[in-house]
């Protein structure tokens, strides 16, 4: 059975404030594993601050583990800031930053290479699903940015479902995981035990919905992972499914 995740991305949030929200976070006793991906400035007082089934991922490595690349961060940098995860490839890097699939694929080996398990996001954007590609983009991507073998986390984040409060139905979700799992199980020996995780306007009102949807393992969420007292009830949720 894959692993069952709640995790959250803080993306360019969070101050040194922010961390009793962890603490808050961490004090709650669940049994899926949860995870905080802070900005790579506030990540090792982060890693300092959770113990147990919490951990915490940076929100983006460089495909390279040192060198001449200013402002960049590398993945051996962030397991070394404490961190057991690296998201990878999440849209909007590939959005603002011209990530392609194969960058992400490199950057999701650098976290493999450096003993963190990557969160490698996929998705389409509005015009592909309004044009019917949905499944082809998210079966292209997957085969693109995921590395050969090792621990990794998939998770599908329909671009138009981000920051925006449209969730995709129960419906959509479901054609998609079934497809990956299925895509997984072809593609990888462990490809049935790779957790899939559903990410875009999830919150504590929809996160049951989600999570009774087959091949759902998990969360990646934005907004709602800011406040504990948000991101709690979408563990719990997770918990019980
Ligand atoms: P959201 O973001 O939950 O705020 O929609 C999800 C994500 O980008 O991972």
């Amino acid at each position: 059975m894959p692993e069952k995740i709640a995790a959250g991305n803080w993306k360019m949030n969070g101050l040194s404030a922010d961390l009793s929200e962890l603490e808050l976070i961490a004090a709650h006793a669940a049994t899926s594993t949860v995870v905080i991906c802070p900005s790579a400035a506030l990540l090792s007082r982060a890693a300092d601050t959770v113990s147990g089934r919490m951990s915490v991922g940076g929100q983006d490595c460089h495909g390279a583990q040192s060198g001449a690349h200013t402002g960049d961060t590398s993945a051996t940098m962030i397991k070394d800031a404490g961190a057991a995860y690296v998201i990878v490839g999440h849209s909007e890097r590939r959005a603002d930053h011209g990530e392609t699939s194969e960058t992400v694929k490199a950057k999701a080996q650098a976290g493999l290479d450096a003993g963190l398990t990557p969160i490698v996001c996929i998705g389409e954007t509005l015009a592909e699903r309004e044009a019917g590609q949905t499944l082809e983009i998210v079966a292209s991507q997957l085969s693109a940015s995921l590395p050969d073998g090792g621990s990794v986390v998939v998770a599908y984040e329909p671009v138009w479902a981000i920051g925006t409060g449209l969730t995709a139905t129960p419906d959509q979700i479901a054609e998609v995981h079934t497809a990956m799992r299925q895509q997984l199980a072809d593609i990888r020996d462990d490809g049935a035990d790779i957790p899939l995780l559903y990410g875009g306007s999830v919150k504590a009102a929809n996160a049951a919905e989600i999570f009774a949807v087959p091949d759902v393992n998990g969360a990646l969420v934005g907004g709602a992972s800011l406040k504990a007292a948000d991101f709690i009830p979408i563990i719990q949720a997770l918990d019980v499914s």
